[in-house]
C-alpha cells in the first residue's frame, strides 16, 4: 500500500496532506493527514484511534487522551477540533493528535502506538500541529518521564503541571479534627441568601487565577443547576457574631451523585484570614462530611505551584493519583496565560 503523499490523499475530501515531516531514521514513512473540522474522523478511523489510545493506556497505565479529547475522536461535529493520523505501510494508525482551540492557547494530545515509538512518529505528529500550540500529557511514573523526555527533545518546556490527589475516606492516615477559632462557626451555603458573598469570597481568593477567580453569579447559577449540586456540601465558615461574613468556603461535589467518590471542589479563604489554619480547618470539615456520607475515597485537582495548597492537601494524607502536565515551546512561555485551559481547583 501506498505511503504519503498518496496514502494520505486517500483519507478523504477536506483532509490537507502535511508531507516531508521527517525522515531519517530508517524506518517506513507514515503518512500524516490533518482533518479538517468539517471532516470528521471516519467511523472506522475512531475505532483505530480509540484502540491505539487503549492499547498506550494499558501499556502506560495512564489514559493518553482525556475525556473531551476521546468524546471528539468520535464526534461527528468537531467545532475547533483537527485530527491528525500517522498511517503506516498496512494502512494501520501509527499515532494520533487532537488539536483543539476555544479559550485560551489552543491545546493538543498525542499519542503513537507502543510497538511504533522511537521511530519519530511522535516528533512527526507534533511537528504538525499548529504553531502555539500547548500539548498535554497526563502519564506519572515511568510514562510520564518517557513523555517529558520527548517533550524536552522537541524543544518544549513544562508550563502548567495539574496534580489529581486522592486518599480514602474510610482508611488511611487519620486527619485531625477541624479546630476553629472560637470567633468562627460553621453553616452550610443557603441558596438565595449566600450567593454574592460566596462569589465575592472566590474571586478574592482566586484573585490571581483566571478561571476560578472570574467566576461569575450566571457561572455559580449553572453549577448550582447541576444533579450533583448539594447546598449542604458547600460548607461556610463564617464570622460567629455575624453569620452572613463568610470567611472561607469548602465546596464538595459527589459527581455522579450517589457515586462513590467525592471531590474537593473549591476550597477558598479571604484573603485577610489566610495563614491562619482556616484552609486546613475548612478541607478538614469538607472531608469530614464526604467521609458521613459513605463515600469511599476522595480526590481533588491542584496546580503545583499552588505550594501551599499542595501542602495543605498531602499533610491531610493525599497522595499524587496522576500529574497532568502541559508543554509548550520555549520561546511561546509567558506570552500566553498559564492557567487558562483547564480547571483547578
Ligand atoms: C511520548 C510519545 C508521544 C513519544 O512518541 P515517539 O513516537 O516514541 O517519540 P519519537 O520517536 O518522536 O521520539 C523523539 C525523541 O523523544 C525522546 N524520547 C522518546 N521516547 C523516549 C524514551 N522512552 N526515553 C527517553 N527519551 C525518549 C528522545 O529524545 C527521542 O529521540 P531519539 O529516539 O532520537 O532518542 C509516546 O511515548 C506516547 O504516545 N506516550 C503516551 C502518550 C503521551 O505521553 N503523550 C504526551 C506527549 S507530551
Amino acid at each position: 500500500m501506498g505511503l504519503s503523499p498518496q496514502g494520505s490523499e486517500r483519507a478523504g475530501l477536506g483532509s490537507r496532506v502535511r508531507s516531508s515531516l521527517w525522515w531519517n531514521r530508517g524506518m517506513p514513512r507514515p503518512s500524516v493527514a490533518l482533518r479538517d473540522t468539517t471532516n470528521p474522523l471516519t467511523p472506522d478511523e475512531s475505532v483505530a484511534v480509540l484502540a491505539l489510545a487503549a492499547r498506550a493506556a494499558a501499556a502506560d497505565g495512564s489514559e493518553p487522551l482525556s475525556e473531551q479529547f476521546r468524546l471528539s475522536v468520535r464526534a461527528r461535529e468537531t467545532d475547533g477540533v483537527e485530527h491528525l493520523l500517522a498511517v503506516g505501510p498496512d494502512g494501520g494508525v501509527l499515532g494520533y493528535a487532537q488539536s483543539r482551540t476555544g479559550e485560551g492557547p489552543p491545546s493538543a494530545e498525542l499519542v503513537v502506538a507502543p510497538a511504533a515509538r522511537r521511530s519519530g512518529v511522535g516528533t512527526a505528529l507534533l511537528e504538525s500541529l499548529p504553531h502555539g500550540i500547548r500539548v498535554w500529557s497526563h502519564a506519572s511514573g515511568a510514562a510520564g518521564d518517557v513523555a517529558t523526555a520527548f517533550a524536552r527533545s522537541a524543544g518544549l518546556v513544562p508550563v502548567r503541571s495539574l496534580h489529581v490527589m486522592g486518599r480514602s475516606l474510610q482508611d488511611g492516615p487519620a486527619w485531625p479534627s477541624a479546630s476553629l477559632d472560637p470567633r468562627y462557626a460553621v453553616r452550610s451555603f443557603q441558596p438565595g441568601l449566600d450567593e454574592d458573598a460566596w462569589l465575592a469570597l472566590n474571586a478574592a481568593a482566586f484573585a490571581h487565577h483566571p478561571e476560578q477567580g472570574s467566576l461569575r453569579r450566571a457561572d455559580l447559577d449553572q453549577r448550582m443547576a447541576q444533579t450533583w449540586w448539594d447546598p449542604a456540601g458547600l460548607i461556610l465558615v463564617v464570622e460567629a457574631a455575624d453569620p452572613d461574613v463568610l470567611a472561607a468556603s469548602h465546596w464538595t461535589k459527589v459527581d455522579p451523585p450517589g457515586g462513590e467518590v467525592g471531590e474537593v471542589y473549591v476550597v477558598a479563604v479571604a484573603p485577610d484570614r489566610q495563614g491562619q489554619g482556616l484552609g486546613r480547618a475548612v478541607t478538614v470539615l469538607g472531608l469530614d462530611h464526604l467521609r458521613a456520607l459513605g463515600l469511599a475515597r476522595v480526590v481533588l485537582y491542584v496546580d503545583e505551584d499552588n505550594v501551599a495548597a499542595v501542602r495543605t492537601y498531602a499533610a491531610l494524607g493525599f497522595e499524587d493519583v496522576e500529574v497532568h502536565r502541559q508543554f509548550a515551546r520555549a520561546d511561546e512561555v509567558g506570552r500566553a496565560d498559564p492557567a487558562s485551559s483547564a480547571a483547578v481547583h
